[in-house]
């Protein structure tokens, strides 16, 4: 006779545990226990062997769950016991930490010195002056946005709460995040789910995302309904409108809330029917040129009462968002932001191809936005914003020296909420509240505290960027310049960013003095009346040169 294989030996055990049980019949409550524990065992095992889904429990029956167990709790292990301070997943426990003590108002202040390797590539640092100035006063730290075609320019802090919507953020996330924003006097973005009540009852700056489900401002077909738009536009609350293009986890893909969490007050909220899936479409229907696009934004600028009207997109081809450019010049109609989101950029949930593999890097868009307005000579009545895991003053201070108006922080603001990164946002059994549907699990968020922590987190990253300014020389973030940042570009070579990267002059895409071969290949490329390429047969493919790019000068 064979012997039992090894991988059957815990449901053997069982079942001669089971077997003495049922011949000895003890009388004692723990035997009559062990008898039916291993009664339980030894049915789970027959169900394992015989179940058709998990390979591994089919051969190893009863003991196949311990692996089952341990990867159900690998993140809390890998995070409370084995990562390293500055491992990225996708924050580090450095980062995590300074937003906590941030948030909670404790010192901030390591010692020691620094756990960083200052001598490892892609190190960066300000390059501080001899002279340092007074440290000056973060609440002048403002952003006027709104050219001359807005009536009502909103004055916007340089740190806000980036687009999550009710739907991926729970109620009391919303209610918390919004009181935060009162308090600190900075905006909170809505994301593509509208305006809750929740945003509403909280009192701060609300900036309305209006993306391709038009949530909030939707005829019942899904298309854009002027009337809800303007009814909700000119609250007061409401400081400035953002059509969405595409967002840095999943551009070009849309994205669905399934009906199991459309809640009541999700569908009122929205606008959508309840029972049925929400779905974003990967495109708007409001336009489909660069020039129809400019016809929408001069019909919200309308229907807003002329507020600052912007938008927010990861870039994609180059060449289409050249095509917006060209709109502009061509219609006179010109935004008043624009706001670039990375392909690092955080989502509720998005297919791990499209958050690993499509979309343009945050510091790579940015600086290509910039360049591209400056060459279009319109940069000074365009204003732009930044998300991409902006968490330290030093990460604000370095977009903008490189082009960004402003800031905003999406996951930064969830961790001042009291996220863990568990990664469990798509699940519903978010542990702290923050992402979920779930009124139990909401719970745990406790509004009034969490709302101070906001506050404490946008004031305290706010006073650090004061004081870097200073050591700087500088008294505003718009003195900011590439040559304040540093990089190491190998173990022997630091380069000042204003010579990694290429920047355009004033009006050079225009009077088409522009050197550069990407932005001159990619401009003629670009036409307002399509987001298509104008193909030239007699050019050779450009694209081959995207390497010198949107990213370093050549050496
Ligand atoms: C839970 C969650 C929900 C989000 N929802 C939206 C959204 O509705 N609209 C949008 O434009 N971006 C959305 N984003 C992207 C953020 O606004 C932000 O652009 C991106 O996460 C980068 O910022 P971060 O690195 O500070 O998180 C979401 C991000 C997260 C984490």
């Amino acid at each position: 006779m064979r012997a039992i294989s090894g991988r059957y030996i815990a449901f053997a055990m069982c079942v001669a545990v089971l077997v003495a049980g049922l011949l000895l019949q003890p009388s004692g409550t723990a035997g009559r226990g062990v008898t039916l524990a291993a009664f339980l065992l030894t049915a789970l095992g027959i169900r394992d062997m015989l179940q058709p889904h998990h390979s591994v429990q089919r051969n190893y029956p009863v003991i196949g769950h311990i692996r089952w167990l341990i990867e159900t709790i690998r993140p809390e292990i890998r995070q409370y016991l084995l990562e390293d301070d500055n491992e990225a997943l996708p924050f580090s426990r450095s980062q995590r930490s300074l937003v906590y003590r941030r948030a909670k108002g404790v010192s901030s202040e390591h010692p020691f010195g620094t756990i960083m390797d200052v001598y490892a590539d892609d190190y960066e640092f300000i390059q501080h002056s001899m002279r340092p100035v007074a440290v000056p006063d973060p609440a002048g730290f403002r952003i006027t946005i709104g050219n001359d075609q807005c009536a009502q320019p909103y004055s916007a802090s340089i740190l806000n709460i980036s687009a999550m919507s009710f739907g991926s953020l729970s109620a009391n996330a919303i209610l918390a995040l919004n009181k935060g924003a009162a308090m600190g006097n900075f905006y909170h973005d809505t994301g593509e789910g509208s305006i809750s009540p929740y945003h509403r009852e909280g009192g701060g700056d609300i900036v309305w995302e209006v993306a391709s489900g038009y949530f909030g401002c939707r005829t019942p077909g899904g298309c854009f309904d002027p009337d809800k738009f303007a009814a909700q536009a000119v609250s007061p609350q409401v400081k400035m409108v953002e059509i969405k293009l595409s967002q840095g986890a999943k551009p070009g893909h849309g994205g669905i809330l399934p009906a199991a969490k459309v809640t009541p007050e999700i569908a009122a909220t929205r606008g959508v029917p309840l029972g049925q899936d929400c779905i974003s479409p990967a495109s708007h229907s409001a336009f489909s040129t660069p020039l129809e696009m400019m016809d929408f934004i001069t019909q919200l600028r309308r229907l807003s009462g002329g507020k600052p009207i912007g938008f927010k997109l990861c870039v994609g081809h180059p060449w289409e968002f050249m095509a917006i450019v060209k709109a502009m010049l061509k219609t006179g109609v010109v935004p008043d932001f624009i706001v670039v989101d990375g392909g690092e950029g955080g989502t509720g949930a998005a297919p791990m191809e499209f958050s690993d593999h499509v979309g343009t890097p945050m510091r790579e868009g940015l600086l290509f936005v910039h360049n591209t307005l400056v060459g279009a000579g319109l940069r000074d009545r365009i204003r732009i914003g930044v998300a991409g895991r902006l968490i330290s003053a030093f990460d604000i201070a370095a977009v903008l020296a490189i082009g960004a108006d402003w800031a905003n922080s999406a996951r930064g603001f969830m961790f001042a909420l009291g996220c863990i990164q568990s990664l469990s946002c798509n699940t519903n059994k978010c542990p702290t509240g923050v992402a979920t549907q779930d009124p139990g699990r909401q719970r745990a968020l406790v509004v009034p505290d969490k709302a101070t922590r906001v506050h404490q987190f946008h004031d305290h990253t706010v006073s650090a960027l004061a004081d870097m300014l200073a050591a700087a020389g500088i008294s505003h973030p718009d003195e900011l310049q590439p040559h304040h940042v540093a990089q190491r570009v190998d173990s022997n070579r630091v380069r000042g960013l204003d010579q990694l990267h290429q920047f355009l002059k004033p009006g050079e895409l225009i009077d088409r003095s522009c050197a550069f071969t990407f932005y001159k290949s990619n401009w003629d490329r670009a036409s307002a009346d399509s987001f298509g390429q104008v193909i030239d047969m007699s050019q050779p493919n450009r694209m081959a040169d995207m390497p010198e790019t949107i990213g370093r000068a050549a050496e």
